[in-house]
């Protein structure tokens, strides 16, 4: 099973953006974590990171044919973008949304996601857990 994990803009910056909201860890630190659990799940995974909406729309769907589940934080384009939305409506592969922080404790802004609903599901709180759990989560992705 292969999974990309998508990463949208200033994500670049964990590690040092806002500690207190964001945890300590670094995105490549994140991926570490990710690659760990993925060696033990036998899942094959990819990690990008951008800051631009377009780039990020261009690797949703380059994807097609070669991922079979997506695992996006999309992190402030969540709140904001109908290209997103629309090109993970357009590939139709199964994307996972993902949060480190619980934004619906947050900001009344960061409540409203352009993404979630052509998402199948949302993680979103559990700091960089979040994405292993994301990880887990896409091994049964079409299970109900
Ligand atoms: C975020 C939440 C977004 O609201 C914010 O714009 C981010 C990060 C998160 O992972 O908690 O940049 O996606």
């Amino acid at each position: 099973m292969r999974i990309l994990f998508l990463n949208g803009p200033n994500l670049n910056l964990l590690g040092h953006r806002e500690p207190e909201v964001y945890g300590r860890l670094t995105l490549s630190d994140i991926e570490t974590k990710v690659r760990e659990r993925a060696r033990e799940l036998k899942m094959n995974v990819e990690f990008r990171q951008s800051n631009l909406e377009g780039e990020l729309v261009g690797w949703i769907q380059q994807a097609q044919g070669k991922f079979d589940v997506i695992a996006l934080n999309a992190a402030a384009y969540t709140h904001t973008s109908v290209a997103l939305r629309d090109a993970i409506s357009a590939v139709g592969i199964p994307t996972i949304e993902i949060h480190l922080s619980n934004v619906h404790a947050r900001e009344q802004f960061r409540h409203k996601s352009l993404i979630a609903p052509v998402c199948c599901g949302l993680i979103a709180g559990f700091g960089a857990n979040s994405y292993v759990l994301a990880l887990e989560a896409a091994i049964n992705v079409n299970a109900k």
